[in-house]
């Protein structure tokens, strides 16, 4: 049996936030990979970090940043407070293969009661409705997981944008970007992707020319010195990947692909599985997704060295083990991150590391 995640999916994400990470292991001595690699302009010691999701605050950051993940993203805030959606926010969907877009179109059990066998086979739902704490609290606590950050470290600030009362979804794009910018992290990453909240900010990625409009005022606001990260979903179609990058990377440093995958969740009596409105459908990740993120970077990386070869393209989506790792980088991610693994496995970046730089014969640059 596996021993239980760090982020304790039977807590609620306020229990997440205030007393985890939940570890009770050893920290191991870092494994120096004598690496200097460019990560849009700062150097970091891996390719390997964690996107936007379970590291909630600073304690998190700095937890992950110890057990050997070089990139590390701040999960995704906003302009003003906003709740979590009620526990659980994170459930297992038992699935023994990986999904195709014809499963998905059918319902999927997802429940609390499994004991996964292995890494690979965690496939979870999650719901959070991307929740933010006041800026005054998030904007502080930025700057202390920065603080706690070694060298050949880097954060990356995930935020979003709202339709407010007083500031439309573009405007509080903007304006959350400039907070981001005077938290002074050096990367700030937009979300244009998430299943799980109804407003318009959810799904803008598969809208190319409103999501360049979007890029184009935060880049004329924040400057050029701020790398720009966009965070995409899943796209079937490169015609259509080709569109996005065509829009939007005139303002763009990366793209990351891919957020959650919509799903379709229930119980075993045939209920939404997660309760409460706007639940019914959620975002899927971890091993069950990794065809679908491999699928989605391949296109991507075959569209940006076409369209834009600066870009640098992030690979997301059931990097759960370290066997999954190599498969990322052959695809066409310059860097690989793991959300789902990282909260089973917090050694994910150490064993990495401990494959690819601990040996003499791994020497190939093509994957570590
Ligand atoms: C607990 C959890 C919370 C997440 N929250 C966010 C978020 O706030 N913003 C975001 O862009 N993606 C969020 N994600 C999506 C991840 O960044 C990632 O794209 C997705 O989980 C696929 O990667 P994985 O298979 O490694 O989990 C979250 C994922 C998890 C597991």
């Amino acid at each position: 049996m596996l021993p239980p995640p760090v982020y304790d999916i039977r807590k609620s994400y306020e229990e997440n936030y205030q007393h985890g990470p939940f570890f009770t292991g050893v920290i191991p001595k870092p494994i120096q990979t004598g690496r200097k690699i460019d990560f849009l302009g700062h150097t970091v010691s891996s390719r390997v970090g964690i996107p936007a999701g379970p590291l909630l605050n600073s304690r998190w950051i700095s937890f992950y940043a110890k057990m050997g993940f070089d990139i590390l993203t701040y999960k995704t805030v906003r302009s003003h407070f906003h709740p979590s959606y009620p526990n659980p926010n994170c459930m297992y969907v038992p699935f023994h293969k990986s999904f195709d877009l014809e499963d998905l179109r059918h319902p999927l059990i997802g429940t609390m009661s499994y004991n996964p066998s292995s890494l690979s086979d965690i496939t979870i739902t999650n719901s959070f409705g991307m929740p933010s704490q006041l800026p005054e609290i998030w904007m502080e606590d930025v700057g202390k997981a920065i603080d706690s950050l070694s060298d050949g470290q880097i954060l990356v600030l995930s935020l979003v944008g709202t339709q407010r009362d007083d500031r439309d979804l573009v405007q509080d794009f903007v304006y959350t970007a400039n907070l981001g910018k005077e938290t002074g992290a050096r990367i700030l990453e937009v979300n244009f992707s998430c299943p799980n909240v109804k407003g318009k900010e959810g799904q803008l990625y598969q809208n190319p020319d409103a999501s360049g409009e979007v890029l184009k005022k935060i880049r004329a606001a924040i400057g050029t010195a701020v790398r720009l990260v966009m965070k995409i979903g899943f796209i079937d179609h490169p015609e259509q990947i080709d569109r996005l990058v065509q829009a939007t990377s005139p303002y763009l440093d990366a793209i990351s692909a891919i957020n959650t995958v919509t799903g379709k969740i229930i119980n075993p009596e045939g209920q939404p599985a997660l309760p409460g409105p706007g639940r019914e459908k959620s975002g899927l990740c971890g091993g069950g997704i990794k065809p679908l993120s491999i699928k989605t970077i391949e296109a991507l990386k075959a569209s940006v060295d076409r369209i834009a070869p600066d870009l640098r393209v992030i690979g997301v989506g059931g990097f759960n083990a370290v066997e999954d790792y190599p498969d990322f980088r052959e695809a066409g991610a310059d860097f690989v991150m793991s959300a789902t693994g990282a909260m089973w496995d917090p050694f994910l970046a150490y064993h990495v590391k401990q494959r690819n730089f601990a040996q003499d014969n791994v020497t190939s640059d093509a994957i570590v």
